[in-house]
Order: structure tokens, then sequence, then C-alpha cells
């Protein structure tokens, strides 16, 4: 199922990241508070469980969370995402998938991978800013799913139609939350209007 999270907030910060004048400073800071906005969002339905606490006035039944949560940033781009979620989820673990596509295939390459142990009870949410054809965010979400997550879901800040389908195709189990649902790819696979290559603009590469 595909959320997107138009708020007031996220549509501002994110019209700041889209403009090509925009610095390396001001690009990492609007992503990392866009992506604290949208854990609020998306961890709506993550499961509670009543547990017994004091306070300093009395004795009471309330609720805590009652999975972990596990944040797997596909590198480089979505390393961006990860400050601004765990800073509302201070306890969540962090893997890594390191994919980069292939600039004439469009196809992308695993060259790293490493997950906390508790990927398969976790609720996993893989971070990526874009969703373009798809591609990258499929072969993380079935490489997170090969070491054992059940429940998956992924959050980008901007997506093309082509890579909602890809998703929906090939992982109709996960949710897809974006802060923005742009018109098409162009012929080099790039977001359109989109904000240009995330990973160059966020660790200025380019
Ligand atoms: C970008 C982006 C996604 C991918 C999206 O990464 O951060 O991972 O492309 O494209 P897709 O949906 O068509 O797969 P890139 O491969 O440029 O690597 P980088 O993050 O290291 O720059
Ligand atoms: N990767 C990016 O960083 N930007 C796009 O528009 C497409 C893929």
């Amino acid at each position: 199922m595909l959320h997107v999270l138009d708020h007031p907030l996220i549509k501002h910060k994110l019209t700041q990241m889209r403009q090509k004048d925009t610095g390396t400073k001001d690009f990492r800071q609007n992503l990392d508070e866009i992506a604290g906005l949208m854990a609020y969002e998306i961890t709506r339905d993550v499961p509670t469980q009543k547990v017994s606490i004091v306070t300093p006035v009395a004795p009471c039944e309330t609720e805590e969370l009652a999975k972990e949560i596990v944040l797997v940033p596909i590198l480089r781009a979505g390393l961006g995402m990860v400050n601004g979620i765990r800073n509302l989820v201070p306890t969540a673990k962090v893997g890594h998938v390191g994919l980069y596509r292939d600039e004439e295939t469009l196809e992308p390459h695993e060259y790293y991978a490493k997950f906390p142990s508790n990927l398969p009870e976790a609720v996993v949410f893989v971070l990526d800013p874009m969703l373009a054809t798809g591609g990258s965010a499929s072969a993380a979400i079935t490489i997170v799913k090969q070491r054992g997550a059940k429940m998956v879901k992924l959050i980008c800040l901007v997506g093309a139609p082509e890579g909602v389908q890809r998703i929906v195709e090939d992982h109709p189990d996960v949710d897809i939350y974006l802060a923005a649902l742009d018109e098409k790819l162009n012929e080099h696979g790039y977001i359109v209007p989109g904000l240009g290559d995330a990973g160059d603009r966020i660790f200025g590469t380019k």
C-alpha cells in the first residue's frame, strides 16, 4: 500500500531540497528534518504492549513498543535519513545494505550487507530518498527478507510511479511511504522533477 505524507512542513522542506541551488548543508538538514517528520506517521501502526509502571504519584497500566525497530539505509543516500528517525526512536538498531545503480543498465549491484541479529523479530524500515525504477529498493527488501525480516516498510522521499509499481509487484506485503509522488522517469532513469542525484547532493561528490 502506498502512503504519500503530504504534510505542509514536509512539502516546504522538500521544496527547498528540490531547488538546484540548495547546497549540501541545507540539503542534509532538510532531509534529516523530513525523515523525522515521516517517522511519526510511519510508526503509527507499530504494535504496543501493556506494561505496569509506577509514576511519582501512583502505579499505572500503560503501553510501550512491543517490537524493536531496525533501520536499514541503502548506501549511500539512505544514510541521510537515519539520524532524523533515530532522534525519535533512539533504541533503533541500524543495518546497512550497499547498492549502487549501474548508470547504463540501471540495475542495482550489491557491495555490502550487515544487519543486527534482531532482524527477524523487528519492524524493519528500509530507507532511501529516491525510488526511481525501484530496482535498488526491491533488491534491498529481498536482501532483508532473505535474512529473516518479516515486517518491512519502505521509506523514501521522492518516488516515481514506475518505482512504486515495481515494489507493489515484487513485494505486495510492503507498505511504501513517500513525501512526494513525482511525474515520471527521464531517459537516464532520473525522477522528474525529482531533486537530482541524492547521494551526490548529500555527500557533495558533484
Ligand atoms: C540512487 C538512490 C537509490 C537508487 C534509486 O543511488 O539513492 O539507491 O539510485 O534508483 P532505482 O530506484 O532506479 O534503483 P545510487 O545508485 O546513485 O547510489 P549512491 O546512493 O551511492 O549515490
Ligand atoms: N537516483 C537519484 O539519486 N536520483 C534520481 O532521480 C534517480 C535515482
